[in-house]
């Protein structure tokens, strides 16, 4: 096994494809001169139909609360009556942000493992409506949730116009499609060790006219943050401060890999590890944490039964090279998390569950040896359409 990297299944970051490896070990170059100003052009360009938006974006150096952080001080002021509607860890925190700041924040907290409701949205919005900002998540990479965006901005363009629409998509954009402009959100951020397959340390916030317009009026104290100072300098082709210039280096190789793939592939192929990965760990006998209605496409989460030992079970899986990630919050020990975004294949999820299938049959578990590396495989061929649900059924 130690000849062999670690099939690194955490939800982000993810493995670095080898030439964006190499990428981010290139020379320094001129933050100030022509070919980082032709790179910062590349990778906003390529960015800009996966966030769905003509919006400027900025790409500040930072991880990814980094750039929840941009988003609320740019836009907020202290006082600002802000509604926060959680799914998770990453909705608490954005929620905290705000309320750091000095936010007047309202918290609709959904229960953990369950998607935002529309519903529940419009009778909080039915109540009151005056709202500065209400602040969603995309995908809430500690439960395996995806939010359907859409639904709730539309519920929110209805009742409360003028409310500015935050949206963390640190671990979805690029990789699950988003649409910015089409859904009326304002601000979505995302981040460089996601779907973008680069190593952390790159955010990216595209903002709408609206909450460009904002940034102006808003009073919350900012310097490195102020994303105005940002758009300016990318006007240029630079950044206000000296850039992670060795990550930029690798989202520029990572969105042309992008490119290259093609848009609709790249979703694809998120969409085919999603399904992998969820009929795999059935097939293992575990259950999967989320509301698979909204299962996320770039992270699995699932419980860890009770007459399971997580400890010994994890250590087996990272001895034959799988990592995993664990719960978050208060689903530290309840749940585990199966990353497949940025840098992912389904030979790697096939992987994963070959892994996965050894250590739970060593713990004594009843498994059918190829069981869960079989469902994993129809279930990704069921997702590309090379084989029919039908058809697949009658085979296995
Ligand atoms: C949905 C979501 N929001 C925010 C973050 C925070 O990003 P970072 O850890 O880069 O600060 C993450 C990272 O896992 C995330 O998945």
């Amino acid at each position: 096994v130690d000849r062999f990297e670690p099939n690194l299944r955490i939800p982000g970051p993810t493995g670095l494809p080898p030439t964006v490896r190499e990428a981010g070990a290139r020379q320094m170059i001129n933050h100030r001169g022509p070919e980082f100003a032709a790179m910062l052009g590349r990778i906003l360009d390529g960015m800009r139909p996966y966030f769905g938006t003509t919006n400027d974006i900025a790409v500040v150096s930072a991880s990814g609360t980094g750039g929840l952080e941009a988003a609320v001080v740019n836009v907020l002021s202290p006082g600002d009556r802000v509604l926060g509607v959680s799914i998770g860890s990453f909705g608490d925190r954005i929620a905290k942000i705000a309320r750091v700041y000095g936010a007047d924040v309202t918290k609709i907290d959904v229960e953990w493992g369950q998607a935002a409701d529309p519903a529940a949205l419009r009778a909080e919005l039915e109540r009151f409506a005056d709202y500065k900002a209400i602040l969603l998540t995309h995908n809430e990479t500690s439960t395996g949730v995806m939010n359907t965006i859409a639904d709730l901005t539309a519920v929110i363009r209805e009742l409360a116009p003028d409310a500015l629409i935050v949206v963390d998509s640190v671990s979805g954009v690029g990789a699950i499609p988003f649409q910015m402009d089409a859904w009326g959100a304002d601000v979505v951020v995302t981040g460089s060790q996601k779907a973008w397959m680069s190593a952390p340390g790159l955010a990216m916030i595209a903002a709408s006219d609206r909450a460009w317009a904002a940034m102006e009026t808003a009073t919350i104290p900012r310097y490195y943050f102020d994303l105005r100072a940002h758009r300016e300098s990318h006007a240029l082709g630079q950044t206000p401060f000296t850039p992670a210039i060795g990550v930029f280096y690798q989202v520029d190789e990572g969105i042309r890999l992008m490119t290259a793939e093609g848009q609709d592939n790249v979703y694809a192929r998120h969409a085919a590890c999603a399904a992998a990965s969820r009929a795999g760990l059935l097939a293992l006998g575990f259950e999967l944490f989320a509301d698979q209605a909204h299962a996320s496409r770039t992270v699995t989460a699932a419980h860890v039964p009770d007459d399971l030992d997580w400890k010994s079970f994890n250590t087996e899986l990272k001895r034959r090279g799988l990592v995993l990630a664990g719960g978050q919050g208060k689903l530290i020990g309840k749940i585990f998390r199966l990353g497949h975004l940025g840098s992912v294949t389904t030979e790697e999820i096939l992987g994963a569950m070959n892994v996965l299938e050894i250590a739970t049959i060593g713990a004594g578990r009843s498994v059918r040896p190829g069981a869960a590396v079989a469902a994993a495989q129809v279930a990704s061929l069921e997702s590309y359409g090379i084989v029919t649900p039908t058809a697949a059924g009658a085979g296995a």
